[in-house]
């Protein structure tokens, strides 16, 4: 039985609550990292999985996994991270070029692009999550090999709060254009915070900025309830993902950014799973159905 000591533990940190959804990420990852036709290299990732009581049995390399093409958690969903991961790494690597400064990184759980990418000099990346997140992140980090690529900045928050004065506080320059960034993260975030974060980010931002997140279109997330990601993903690692999706009606964040001005685009990952020739494809009864990724840019000059 789970009391309620190690309970509150658990939802401070990684090993339960909305931070296990950092794990699972992190061993995706570690999984892609040893595919033969691999979209992303992070020798970071396995140490967060076997570091964390609640990951420690996952599995980090494709054979430990029988079926791994038709498994449908670390198979189809595992390579559904690994896409993502470097469809964002590329925007992110393409803004920093074309003269974003900065890098925010709103729910960073264990992202390791401060570690994994070659960036421009002068670069400084926040990244912002719950304190228990970080802490255990820099805990792992401190015990591997890990020299930062650029300049970066934990920012420990809980996004649900004000999180604009931690974010300047902590050396942020609103003068100059940065790259934002809210992969996998706002489903679990009530609209309201949403709608602060558009705002926020639009006040904060200095023309050349860009903006990428990822949303889900469904109204009803609970219609893919038995799809076989969900299922798979709630059976074989205990975690109930929508248990954890806030429910409520989702804000329209395309239309907020359009109005003041921001150009965007929005894709789904099966465009990108033709684009790179891996990763998934549609299936029925598909939790990724509603999955869309947001690219938004605030124009430089006008
Ligand atoms: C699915 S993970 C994604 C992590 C990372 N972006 C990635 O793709 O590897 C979601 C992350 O959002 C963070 N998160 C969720 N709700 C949050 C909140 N209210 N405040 C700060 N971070 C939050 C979790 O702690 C977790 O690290």
């Amino acid at each position: 039985m789970v009391d309620t000591e190690s309970r509150n533990a658990a939802a401070y940190g990684v090993d339960g609550g909305v931070g296990a959804t950092a794990l699972l990420v992190a061993a995706a990852r570690a999984l892609e990292t040893h595919r033969e036709d691999s979209l992303v290299r992070d020798v970071h990732a396995e140490h967060f999985v076997r570091a964390a009581v609640a990951s420690a049995g996952w599995p980090v390399r494709p054979h430990q996994v029988p079926d791994v093409d038709t498994d449908p958690l670390w198979g189809r969903f595992a390579r559904y991270f690994g896409l993502r991961t470097r469809v964002l790494d590329d925007h992110l690597l393409r803004s920093v070029r074309e003269g974003a400064r900065q890098v925010v990184l709103f729910g960073a759980g264990l992202d390791s692009r401060a570690f994994r990418l070659d960036w421009p000099e002068d670069r400084v990346l926040f990244e912002l999550d719950r304190e228990g997140v970080l802490e255990f992140k820099h805990r792992v980090l401190a015990g591997a090999p890990a020299t930062p690529r650029v300049t970066r900045v934990p920012v420990p928050i809980d996004l649900r709060a004000d999180w604009e004065g931690a974010l300047t506080g902590a050396g942020f320059d609103p003068s100059v254009p940065t790259a934002w960034l809210a992969e996998g993260l706002l489903f679990y975030l009530p609209p309201a915070a949403e709608r602060q974060l558009v705002d926020a980010v639009d006040r904060l931002s200095a023309r050349g900025s860009t903006l990428a997140y990822e949303v889900k279109l469904e109204k009803d997330l609970r219609a893919y309830r038995d799809s076989a990601l969900y299922t798979a993903t709630r059976e074989q690692i205990g975690i109930d993902l929508l248990d954890l999706f806030n429910g409520e009606p989702r804000p329209d964040s395309v239309g907020d950014l359009a109005g003041r001005g921001w150009s965007t685009v929005v894709r789904t990952p099966f465009d990108f799973t033709r684009r790179y020739g891996r990763g998934p494809l549609p299936e029925p009864n598909d939790a990724l159905e509603g999955n869309r990724w947001v690219f938004a840019d605030k124009p430089a000059g006008s």
